[in-house]
């Protein structure tokens, strides 16, 4: 199992992935800012996959992380979405991704997502592995699109 930056030739099957957590993300096939955030993260290799089996690009993935590490205008690294293949859970595939882009942070750097808040039951497995993963639960966020509430959750790299 290893950690790919994907390619033009991943999107059909991140789609799939997509369309897989829609019921908990909300809509994204039906949005266009999904579609322009996967292919300025697949152009800036900063889409990241792991294909099942080690296959090539265009191979079913098993999970994929979209990545916005820190600039001047943000000074935080964003792990902006994060999904793993229902059949894949519990393998190790999310730790993989996030060990990885947290390789990437240049020391000292603080790296934050948004999840989902503590009344949403399907939201726990997110919440339980962003803290096994040394993040901490931090201020609440805006309402994701399906009007769920959702909190911040950041870790630094020292
Ligand atoms: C949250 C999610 C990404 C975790 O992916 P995963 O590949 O199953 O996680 P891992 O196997 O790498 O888990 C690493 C550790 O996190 C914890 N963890 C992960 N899922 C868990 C769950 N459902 N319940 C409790 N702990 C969990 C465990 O400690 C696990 O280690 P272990 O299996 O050795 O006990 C996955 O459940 C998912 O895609 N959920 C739907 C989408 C989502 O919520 N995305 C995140 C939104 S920001």
């Amino acid at each position: 199992m290893r950690v790919e930056i994907a390619t033009y030739r991943d999107v059909r099957s991140w789609l799939d992935l997509a369309a897989e957590v829609e019921s908990l993300f909300g809509d994204m096939l039906g949005s266009a800012g999904f579609y322009q955030a996967l292919l300025n993260n697949i152009a800036r290799g900063t889409a990241f996959c792991v294909r099942e089996y080690g296959g090539p690009p265009g191979e079913p993935l098993t999970g994929g992380l979209l990545f916005s590490p820190a600039r001047l205008d943000h000074p935080e690294n964003h792990i902006r979405w994060l999904s793993v293949a229902e059949r894949w859970r519990r393998h190790g595939v999310a730790r993989l991704l996030v060990e990885h882009v947290l390789s990437l942070v240049q020391p000292p750097g603080v790296v934050s997502v948004v999840t989902f808040g503590e009344d949403i039951p399907a939201g726990r497995a997110a919440r339980t592995f962003y803290e096994r993963m040394g993040f901490q639960p931090a201020e609440p966020a805006p309402p994701g699109p399906e009007g769920g509430s959702r909190q911040v959750y950041r870790r630094s790299v020292p």
